[in-house]
């Protein structure tokens, strides 16, 4: 019996000392049987690709740990493949991390600040003051409880008349729990739609829903357990969770998903097996009037538009890729930062059952994007604190394009 509880134990590493002398490698593939050769290694549990081996020429990331790192670095140079050491130690570079929780500022219930990252309960006590400070403006729901039971909440901004109905976008964020940056993003553009007189015209003509953590029990897990983690944390036979942008009932499991409970992408049992998900699901399939639906995400720069279950174009996809580049060039005028436009499919990687596709085949929205948001820090996921508020200011003039856009063309 000791057996299994070990490998659980491992598996589910709870602590940092999991990743002492794991190494990411970075190098550029050359062939495209290389790529296949790397495709297989995907589905190994040691081998962690943070970027997707697509197209021959992209930038591969993979953190390896240390039994397989003479492998992969014989096979690089077989293979005449220069590469990178991203970081030594990716163990110690958790350690720091772990330093930053710890010093960290435990902010006042119902405050918003962008010079740290907020936990689970802090976010949902802002959304709490907001609605309490502007009750003609801001109307906060919850859309249902994670599995670990966290209350999964949202704010609807509006002002004016509400006859007639104005579109509305919906935002959201957290889907993955690590991608730390795309909360904040989200509770800045609630506090700037909300706090800031300036940018009252953004409500002029249309309403917003911001969904700021789907993944809560992920979000906190990344806090307290693996900073990295990304899924879910319902449990199944050996591992926990599951990849709630896997686990959306369209397409389901046709591409870039796994079926394998301990894999980061594992797209779950069966579809909206995951209670996240299916809260999600719901609210969208009910609201009326929602014109778009754009989920934040890091990280990469890239603005994406469906299919990302394969490789089809939507029907409309000139029409978002034509709007991807007007909000790329209003967040770009800010400090520089470029995102590349395409289909989730042609300029990353064919991954089925994510919340875009469903919320264009299964909600109808025909205004859908996949924003993937800077990266930094030692591991892209955890963009420094102190780089917040220059992305989150970015990101708030692309938000603006999409608002006016919305308003012109979606009456
Ligand atoms: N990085 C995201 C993921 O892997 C991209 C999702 C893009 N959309 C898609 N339908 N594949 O979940
Ligand atoms: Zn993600």
């Amino acid at each position: 019996m000791k057996v299994p509880v070990l490998i659980v134990l491992a598996l589910v590493g709870l602590s940092s000392a999991k990743y002492e002398g794991y190494k990411v490698y970075k190098f550029v593939t050359k062939t495209h049987l290389q790529n296949v050769y790397l495709q297989s290694l995907e589905a190994i549990p040691d081998f962690d690709f943070w970027s997707k081996i697509n197209t021959v020429g992209n930038p591969v990331t993979v953190m390896v740990p240390p039994r397989f790192q003479t492998k992969i670095e014989d096979y690089l140079k077989l293979n005449n493949l220069e590469f990178s050491i991203e970081i030594e130690n990716v163990g110690s570079a958790i350690h720091a991390e772990k330093h930053y929780h710890k010093s960290r500022q435990a902010l006042g219930l119902g405050k918003i600040t962008f010079d740290q990252y907020l936990r689970h309960a802090e976010i949902n006590a802002y959304l709490a003051q907001l609605a309490k400070d502007y009750p003609d403006t801001v109307i906060l729901e919850t859309i249902g409880q994670s599995y670990e039971k966290r209350d999964m909440n949202l704010v609807r901004i509006s002002s004016g008349p509400r006859d007639p109905p104005k579109p509305v976008i919906f935002v959201d964020a957290g889907i993955h729990a690590r991608e730390w940056i795309a909360p904040a993003v989200a509770l800045y553009l609630i506090n700037q739609l909300v706090e800031n007189p300036s940018n009252s015209n953004l409500l002029e003509a249309v309403d917003w829903i911001v969904l700021p953590s789907v993944n809560p029990d992920g979000y906190e897990f990344t806090w307290t357990g693996d900073r990295l983690w990304r899924k879910t944390r319902s449990p199944g036979t050996v591992c926990f969770g599951c990849d709630p942008n896997r686990n959306f009932g369209f397409h389901w499991m046709e591409a870039g998903a796994s079926s394998w409970e301990c894999s980061d992408t594992y797209a779950g049992k069966e579809a909206f097996s995951e209670v996240e998900a299916r809260n999600l699901r719901d609210y969208l399939a009910k609201t009326a009037n929602i014109k778009a639906y754009l989920t934040l995400h890091s990280y990469g720069q890239y603005l994406l538009y469906p299919w990302g279950y394969g490789d089809v174009l939507c029907d409309n996809w000139k029409e978002l890729d034509d709007l991807g580049h007007k909000v790329d060039d209003a967040i770009s005028s800010v400090n520089g930062t470029r995102y590349t436009i395409g289909s989730s499919t042609q300029v990353l990687y064919a991954a089925a059952g994510a919340s875009d596709d469903w919320a264009m085949g299964g909600a109808g929205i025909d205004i859908v994007y996949t924003i993937e948001l800077p990266g930094g820090g030692n591991y892209g996921f955890d963009l420094p604190a102190s780089r917040i508020k220059g992305v989150v200011a970015e990101t708030f003039e692309g938000f603006k394009v999409f608002a006016d856009y919305v308003a012109k063309n979606r009456k």
